[in-house]
């Protein structure tokens, strides 16, 4: 019968989760979704693995707690690497994890030269080497880790502008590698490729993996056995476990598909992380 009214819990360290959720929401109108966005321990690309591990665990079961979801989206490079293996053995829906889009984009490049945009911990963990291994052993791969960068696109959501002088000289090193396919390995890039591309006007493909997420979701979601917990009207929640990031509520309201089936009504709740007061009390955005 499939999922008619699913529900999907997805969760970042912060927005970028939300260039997931879009594609997602772009295949499944009627979805409700459920956005968590760990901002509290932002950016994890900072961060030790179990720490990453631990968070995640606890935000994903906190939140499955109070809305059932029938699958959940780990819409975060940089903790897919780390925390699949210890979500999937906690639950019992599907877990669907982000994979930087080497083999897509190896399939593009003319030059095969790539380029990888991540953050300092997906470019150095063993899970992308054993993906350029397998999917572009013939293509010459320039990795780039920023999480300055990660921070730009948050600040760009905020301040509805993207600091491009600091974009362009970031991506500087990877931009004199003259790749003519850069994969975006975090998922807060997508919110920025215009700045992106602007200061790598010699790319001829940016690659993400949203589509691929959602292609994924929605399979999953078909070969399940009933209805689903949503409501069936495209409902969207959004946690964070610290203050919600500035100009969140102009930016969903704007620029953002994941938003469109939404009321404008924007309401705030405490929730509580109790296994861990270093997380502590989240706010909780729910239109
Ligand atoms: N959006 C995240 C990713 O895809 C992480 C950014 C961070 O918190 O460092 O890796």
């Amino acid at each position: 019968m499939g999922r008619t009214c699913p529900r999907v819990l997805l969760f970042d360290s912060g927005i970028g989760g939300l260039s997931i959720a879009d594609s997602i929401r772009r295949r499944l109108p009627q979805a409700d979704l459920v956005y968590a966005g760990d901002n509290a321990g932002f950016p994890y690309g900072d961060l030790l693995e179990h720490e990453v591990v631990m968070r995640c665990v606890m935000l994903v079961e906190e939140a499955l707690g109070r809305w059932p979801c029938d699958l959940v989206v780990v819409a975060c490079n940089t903790a897919s690497t780390v925390v699949l293996p210890a979500l999937r053995t906690r639950l019992s829906i599907p877990v669907v994890g982000v994979v930087p889009a080497i083999k897509p984009a190896a399939a593009l490049s003319r030059t095969r030269r790539l380029g990888v945009l991540a953050t300092p911990a997906t470019v150095d963990r063993p899970y992308l080497a054993s993906l350029i291994d397998e999917y572009a052993a013939d293509c010459t791969v320039l990795r780039l880790g920023s999480s300055e960068l990660v921070c730009l696109a948050e600040e760009g959501v905020a301040e509805s502008q993207v600091d491009e002088e600091r974009v362009s000289a970031i991506l500087q090193p990877l931009a004199l590698g003259k790749p003519d396919t850069v994969v975006l390995g975090c998922t807060h890039f997508p919110l920025i490729r215009e700045s992106l591309a602007r200061a790598m006007p010699g790319v001829s493909y940016w690659v993400d993996s949203g589509d691929a997420i959602a292609r994924r979701v929605v399979q999953l979601l078909a070969e399940a056995a009933s209805e689903g917990a949503g409501t069936g009207q495209g409902v969207s929640t959004f946690l964070f476990t610290a203050d919600s990031p500035a100009g969140i509520a102009r930016w969903l309201g704007g620029n953002n598909i994941a938003a469109r089936a939404l009321s404008p009504q924007i309401s705030r709740v405490s929730l509580n992380i109790a296994r861990n007061s270093s997380i502590g009390s989240a706010g909780l955005w729910q239109q």
